[in-house]
């Protein structure tokens, strides 16, 4: 048995972590920690807290006195830590939410998790600290950091501050780095729920630029995979690349084809838009390290998931509706209505 801290637990890969711990490591003693922001949802976990599989706390990672009571009351063996500020849309609107979540907040939970001795801290981040490729070539861990977004910025300030507590206090913590996850219960601004919902809505698809930017694509289940790969068998102060295999490095235009074409939508839904500012190009990653390592690979094929996806929206129309028409449309309007 193992006592654990999800936190951003109600958020989209958070969620999809905690449906995956509960199934893969039923005696494990799981805590789900969200603050509940826009893109924080209860619903998303209902069914593991309906059975009383795991307890929810509801806090700001920067609340020194919740963090620190829990991590002295709990000795967590693993923390998982997925809660941040996670949109570069919003980021280029505002950018001292990330500041404040992702660079402080993740150093009052590590504080505190040092602190307290927890055993290991998993610190979840992402490929786009690594910044944009050219043409060819993949990001390995050691790719100098060169982010583009505040948002990226705000998460490569946290991985070095996270890598910093191993090099100085040796304590025992593990980067992660991941490319774009798709699945379930993933917020409808990002580029596959958004696309997905709007052309069930006979909206338009608002693709960015010229729609040629390539994301490597990776299940979130498959991410989910990995994390608890890096908590049982990493080492500390290491960096881990996760992500989609190369059939998954796919040009946003042909994602949002693959979209249409699976719903049976036109393509007149698409309109292309003024381009994302700092916008980068391709991500795409070398997982060879966890892949020789822990024996990570990605399982889940692009069509196959994004099949599976686009049935989730399908019959989930009530989750995503309920977003949809409310606080979220603001957010909309300031970043899609001066873009045509
Ligand atoms: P998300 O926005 O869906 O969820 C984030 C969760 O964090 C939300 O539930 C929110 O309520 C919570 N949160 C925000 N601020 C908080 C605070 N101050 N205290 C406590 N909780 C707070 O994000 P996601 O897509 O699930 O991403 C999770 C993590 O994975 C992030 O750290 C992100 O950088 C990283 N990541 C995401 C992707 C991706 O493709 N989505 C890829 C690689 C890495
Ligand atoms: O690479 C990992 C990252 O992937 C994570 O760290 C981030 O949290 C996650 O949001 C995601 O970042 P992206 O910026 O790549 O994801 P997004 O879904 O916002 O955009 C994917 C691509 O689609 C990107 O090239 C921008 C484009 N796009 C996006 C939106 C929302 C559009 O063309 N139109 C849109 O409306």
């Amino acid at each position: 048995m193992k006592r654990v801290l999800v936190t951003g637990a109600a958020g989209f890969i958070g969620s999809n972590l905690v449906h995956y711990l509960v199934a893969q490591r039923p005696d494990w003693d799981v805590t789900a920690l969200d603050l509940l922001t826009y893109a924080g949802n209860l619903e998303n976990i209902a069914v593991p807290l309906r059975d009383k599989k795991i307890k929810f706390v509801k806090a700001d990672i920067l609340d020194d006195g919740t963090i620190g009571d829990l991590c002295r009351s709990h000795t967590f063996d693993f923390i998982f830590h997925l809660a941040a500020e996670s949109h570069v849309d919003r980021s280029i609107h505002g950018a001292m939410a990330f500041a404040r979540t992702n660079v402080l907040g993740t150093q009052n939970l590590l504080d505190h998790a040092m602190a307290n001795g927890v055993k290991r801290f998993v610190h979840i981040s992402t490929d786009e600290v690594y910044g944009s490729l050219g043409p060819t070539g993949r990001f390995v861990e050691t790719t100098p950091l060169d982010p583009s977004s505040p948002y990226s910025a705000s998460k490569a300030a946290s991985d070095l501050m996270v890598l910093a507590a191993w090099k100085t206090h040796k304590y025992d913590a593990i980067v992660t780095r991941c490319t774009n996850n798709y699945g379930p219960y993933q917020f409808p601004e990002k580029l596959i729920p958004l696309f997905i919902t709007n052309a069930l809505e006979g909206k338009k698809l608002p693709l960015y630029g010229d729609g040629m930017n390539v994301r490597s694509w990776l299940h979130v289940m498959d991410h989910c995979e990995a994390l608890l790969k890096v908590a049982e068998g990493g080492q500390a102060g290491e960096v881990y690349n996760i992500g989609g295999s190369a059939e998954a490095e796919i040009p946003n235009r042909d994602v949002t084809y693959a979209i249409l074409k699976l719903l049976g939508k036109s393509e007149d839904l698409i309109q292309k838009v003024a381009d994302r500012p700092g916008h980068d190009r391709r991500y795409a990653i070398d997982y060879s390290k966890i892949k020789s390592h822990l024996g990570w690979s990605p399982r889940t094929s692009f069509a196959d998931g994004l099949k599976s996806t686009v049935e989730w929206y399908l019959n989930n129309r009530a989750w995503w509706e309920r977003i949809k028409t409310g606080e979220y449309l603001k957010f909309y309007d300031k970043n899609y209505g001066d873009r045509k």
